[in-house]
């Protein structure tokens, strides 16, 4: 078992890095969850974890209950915190009560966003199951949903009283998902650490045999790397920007897909893109640009955005709750292991970058 600390004042929380959910009980002893605790999951993870889990909690005496919805992106939407809402006021949860996120990035931001929400807020954990959300999205508070096709458009920052990851629930998520995770492991070392970033490109094969060690190292510099990250700037309002890298395009990329690319997927071609422009801008050299494109590659992840087109993917892209006055935010490599945000107004030179990636 390892335990790291995200340090944020009276909203400090740990992080379990554990190989089962047999700790899960006196986790929540620790953070003396007394209340009554409602489990939101998926219908893939429902049938996977969802009953260990509960018996866990149940195991402290506390009541349980579950809802689940329906897997994926979809999903995500204000209709489906209002069944969360429902639930919950039906059940009589009251401000000592806690909502626990058992699954992917999708549900840890919806029931992140029911507990932020309900009652002005009440406790809540995340037990991320996929790598995506082991990796980067079950630590730091970001807590939303989606709005009429545009991605994590309503939401708040919220912290959860405890993350607890099962690095061995990784090995029931499906291939696709778990190549799409290693795009934030990706970009984490792209972003702030060359040696983790080597680490990851060399031992891609030990990652997708399950080794144990590999995977604890991997989790355990992820959760460093971000919870630094967040310390600094817990609400974004400037270093945590660099988290972003590959996200300008990237959720262009997923709202003009439908959400039928994962976020993972549109993230790597969004990160080839990051990297193609600062090449363009004389940043980067051309041997960077295609080493990270081969990691990517390597990782089984998409480097463009087939069947797209760069028009739609522009306009996506200023509809983003980060574009300013027509002008685009851009998280852009120095070189591996370091990156500046950088602003950019130059539209010639984004559709030609748009061009390539669809090409
Ligand atoms: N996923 C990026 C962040 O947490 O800021």
């Amino acid at each position: 078992m390892e335990r790291i600390n995200v340090e944020l004042g009276e909203r400090s929380y740990p992080i379990y890095i554990m190989t089962d959910f047999s700790g899960l009980g006196s986790a929540f002893s620790k953070a003396g969850l007394r209340g009554k605790v409602m489990v939101v999951t998926d219908s893939n993870v429902s049938n996977l974890y969802l009953k260990a889990c509960m018996e866990e909690i149940t195991s402290t005496g506390v009541q349980t209950c579950s809802h689940v919805i329906e897997a994926g992106e979809k999903s995500k939407n204000l209709d489906t915190v209002k069944d969360i809402y429902r639930q919950l006021t039906d059940q009589r949860f009251d401000r000592n009560s806690a909502i626990v996120a058992l699954g992917g990035g999708v549900t840890g931001d919806i029931a992140g966003f029911a507990a932020a929400t309900y009652m002005r807020g009440i406790h809540y954990v995340q037990i991320p199951t996929s790598l995506l959300a082991q990796a980067d999205s079950s630590i730091g508070g970001k807590t939303g949903v989606d709005f009429e096709g545009f991605k994590n458009m309503v939401g708040a920052f919220y912290q959860p009283r405890f993350v607890y990851i099962n690095i061995n629930t990784l090995r029931t998520l499906p291939l696709r998902e778990l190549r799409s995770g290693l795009a934030e492991v990706i970009k984490h070392g792209l972003i702030k650490d060359a040696g983790f970033y080597d680490f990851v490109r060399l031992k891609m094969q030990k990652i997708f045999e399950f080794d144990e060690s590999t995977l604890q190292y991997i989790t355990r510099t992820n959760c460093s790397i971000k919870k630094s990250i967040v310390e600094q700037d817990e609400k974004e309002s400037g270093l945590r920007a660099i988290l972003n890298l590959g996200h300008t395009i990237g959720h262009a990329v997923e709202s003009v897909s439908g959400f039928e690319l994962l976020h993972g997927e549109c993230v790597a071609i969004g990160i080839a893109g990051a990297f193609r422009l600062a090449r363009r801008m004389g940043m980067i050299s051309k041997a960077v640009e295609e080493e990270t494109e081969s990691t990517l590659r390597d990782a089984g992840l998409p480097v463009k955005a087939a069947n797209m087109e760069p028009q739609q993917i522009y306009a996506e892209m200023l509809h983003d709750k980060k574009a300013k006055e027509g002008k685009l935010s851009f998280i852009l490599p120095k070189r591996i292991g370091e990156v500046i945000n950088h602003t950019i107004d130059d539209r010639r030179l984004l559709m030609e970058v748009l061009e390539e990636l669809v090409g």
